[in-house]
């Protein structure tokens, strides 16, 4: 049976962490780190995903500023209220959850942050500078699921690593850390032909591709790491994209939904912000 990644746990213990760090920032600095969290319409997934992120801000000591925009928001009122937080000293951190109402350009939202308040990673200088190995804030869910990975002692150097889907959001920077990690990196997705024979070769699986149970215990390798991204609603119930009852009779290790990658998106979001915090103030010192 496969070792339960418990990913409440570690992220309990990295929390820790980042705030003895807020507080450091705070003594320092005279004020708490800054993240502020802008929500556009009533999607209910976004609700729960935003309402985390702020309790999580204030279990760390990081304040947060809410801004709960209409369904109907201009693109050029959003637009306007990213630049007032990006000129704001008492924001260090900027997330615009996704995704946004249809009529909203999403990449012209993201594009608006500054890439050093962009605590998401979404940014194309961000997503950039992962694709070419230079300094840049990681997006959290890949930067979460490289820790879950790392917290079983397993080496990633030299392994199969497969991810199944190819989103801006996960699967291609997952693919990306995964490579920097030295990894030999697979990314599967929609189109890919006889998917299994891909997935059966991999010592490190990730699904990401938001369908409810797709990964089946005949796609997996006996003894992999198997990360299950997927947060599938149906029947009042959360599902994850395993088919975690036979998943487990086949891996060595495997995240559960929930309780494996989502608390540690959260963390590494909140990692993100006391960081940039600290970073736009050491710069401003030089
Ligand atoms: N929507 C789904 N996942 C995320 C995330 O990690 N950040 C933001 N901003 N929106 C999301």
């Amino acid at each position: 049976m496969a070792e339960i990644i418990d990913g409440k746990a570690l992220s309990a213990a990295l929390k820790e962490d980042i705030a003895v760090e807020a507080k450091k920032f705070e003594d320092t600095y005279g004020r708490k780190v800054g993240l502020a969290v802008v929500k556009v319409g009533n999607n209910p997934a976004s609700e729960v995903y935003v309402r985390n992120k702020i309790i999580a801000c204030e279990k760390v000591g990081v304040r947060s500023f809410s801004h709960n925009l209409p369904e109907d928001e201009n693109e050029a009122d959003l637009l306007a209220l990213i630049d007032a937080l990006n000129a704001d000293p008492e924001v260090d951190g900027i997330l615009v959850q996704l995704p946004l109402p249809a009529h909203i350009n999403e990449k012209k939202v993201l594009a608006r942050i500054r890439p050093e308040k962009d605590a998401d990673g979404f940014h194309v200088m961000n997503a950039g500078g992962l694709m070419l190995g230079l300094p840049c804030t990681k997006p959290c869910t890949p930067a979460g699921i490289i820790e879950l990975i790392k917290s079983t002692g397993a080496k990633i150097a030299g392994k199969n690593a497969v991810v199944i889907g190819r989103s801006n959001i996960v699967g291609k920077p997952c693919a990306m850390l995964l490579l920097a990690e030295n990894a030999t990196v697979t990314i599967c997705h929609s189109r890919t032909a006889d998917l299994k024979s891909h997935t059966r070769n991999a010592d490190i699986l990730v699904a990401a591709v938001g369908i409810k149970e797709f990964v089946t215990g005949d796609m997996i390798k006996p003894g992999a790491i198997v990360i299950d991204v997927g947060m599938n609603r149906a029947d009042g119930k959360l599902y994850g994209d395993v088919n975690f009852p036979e998943a487990e009779k086949v891996a060595g290790y495997i995240t559960p939904v929930p309780g494996g990658v989502g608390p540690m998106t959260v963390t590494m979001l909140l990692k993100n912000t006391v960081e940039a915090a600290f970073r736009c103030k050491e710069s401003k010192e030089n």
